[in-house]
């Protein structure tokens, strides 16, 4: 369950393309995600796939043509669009597209998006020559001047063999879209947040380095939470393997020192900077530009400190334009608290998140985690056993506060 899609009445439109088997995808996620999502299938599109295969997944009933003539006839497409957050037409044919772009009205699905209020994201599916067109181009220029969103289409191999852009979006990338589209007016809409996530690695030689086991999970989800409550997310990563959000300006590193390159940067004109990433202690003092050879013997690797990126922020020695708000993690496997709380007041931060990483079933590489939240003003939380999803939809919702109030 994610609390922004709890409730949330997507209405799916799917139309006559291959691509119309993922849309079952698509609305099986969302309805997993705990929205209420009402498909409609157009004529063409029945062809692809039936309102059983919805049905099956949503739980609710796949609107056809024939529903147009049935009983309620008159109010159907009324009803729909005004009960709905969002319309997703997905996938978009080249001539529902220039249907909507141009106000024609001549199945439920069309009749629907012009009778529709509500928000409207496209996800096109077509031959690249369809797309390119000009046509096409021309009417996706008109619906965006209108505010409809697109998402894709991407690049890649068609069912016609062509290699070229008119794919439509994958269902996990459009489940992304869609969040963006329903977080937009959400408590921290206008605030740029950077978040740090992964564990860094630092060299010792080409092929070898220093790591740690964050699995970037936390980090990830709050960037993930930061966005679905309408934040711009610059999400500075160590290498994790995990896909980053929907919408967030990724920027990749390795090192500790990277990080703290990007952060500072990234913090230059951010209203909050949340440290979960497991950055370096210590790093080798040099770095072999060849790998070190077995034959050479057992090197000694010498240690130097690593760069306190929260420390150097803190340090009154810092003047440039720095977040308003600094929210850090500490995972300890002894003392948790009073380390902690060490660290709330050493680098100076307004939030502490605090998890044991003693316990088998929080801290790293898992999905769950039991975190302590230490207020600056000496405030404390002990949030019970929860996913890493929703403990950072907390975290989140602090922080708004702690925004709000600063
Ligand atoms: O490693 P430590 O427990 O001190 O981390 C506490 C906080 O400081 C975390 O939010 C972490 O991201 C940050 N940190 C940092 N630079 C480091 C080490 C940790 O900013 N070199």
């Amino acid at each position: 369950m994610i609390t922004l899609l709890k409730d949330k009445h997507i209405l799916l439109g799917v139309c006559g393309s291959i691509a119309a088997y993922k849309a079952a995808d698509l609305a099986s996620k969302l309805t997993q995600a705990g929205a209420l999502v009402d498909v409609i299938i157009t004529p063409a599109a029945e062809k692809f796939i039936t309102p059983l295969t919805f049905q099956s997944v949503t739980g609710r009933k796949a609107y056809t043509e024939a529903d147009l003539w049935g009983g309620q006839a008159h109010i159907l497409h009324v009803g729909l669009s005004h009960a709905t957050d969002l319309l997703v037409v997905a996938p978009c044919t080249a001539n529902t597209l220039a249907k909507m772009a141009h106000g024609l009205a001549d199945n439920l699905l069309t009749i629907t998006a012009l009778a529709a209020r509500c928000p409207i994201l496209i996800a096109p599916a077509m031959d690249v020559g369809m797309y390119t067109h000009t046509a096409t181009q021309e009417n996706v220029r008109i619906l965006t001047s209108r505010g409809v969103t697109f998402a894709g289409p991407d690049e890649g191999r068609m069912a016609s063999g062509l290699i070229g852009k008119g794919r439509m979006l994958e269902p996990a990338d459009l489940f992304g879209h869609i969040r963006l589209i329903l977080g937009k007016t959400g408590r921290l809409a206008g605030k740029h947040i950077t978040i740090s996530a992964g564990g860094t690695q630092e060299p010792i030689d080409p092929v070898r380095f220093i790591s740690n086991r964050s699995s970037g999970k936390q980090g990830y989800a709050l960037a993930q939470a930061a966005l679905d409550a309408g934040a711009q997310v610059t999400l500075v990563s160590a290498p994790t393997g995990l896909v980053p959000p929907v919408g967030a300006s990724f920027i990749p590193v390795n090192t500790a020192r990277e990080m703290l390159a990007s952060v500072l940067a990234a913090s230059h004109n951010s209203h909050a900077l949340l440290m979960a990433a497991a950055v370096a202690d210590f790093s080798p003092k040099n770095t072999s530009d060849q790998k070190i050879k077995k034959r050479d013997g057992i090197p000694t690797i010498e240690l130097e400190a690593a760069p306190d990126i929260l420390g150097i922020l803190s340090t009154p020695g810092y003047t440039q334009p720095k977040p308003k708000v600094i929210v850090g993690f500490a995972a300890e496997s002894r003392d948790l608290l009073e380390n902690a709380a060490e660290k709330l007041r050493t680098k100076k931060m307004d939030l502490i998140v605090a998890n044991d990483i003693s316990a088998s079933d929080a801290g790293f590489g898992v999905d769950t985690n039991r975190v302590t939240l230490l207020h600056a003003d000496g405030s404390s939380e002990d949030l019970p056993l929860l996913s890493k999803v929703e403990v950072s939809e907390t975290i989140i919702e602090r922080l708004a506060t702690l925004l709000e109030n600063n």
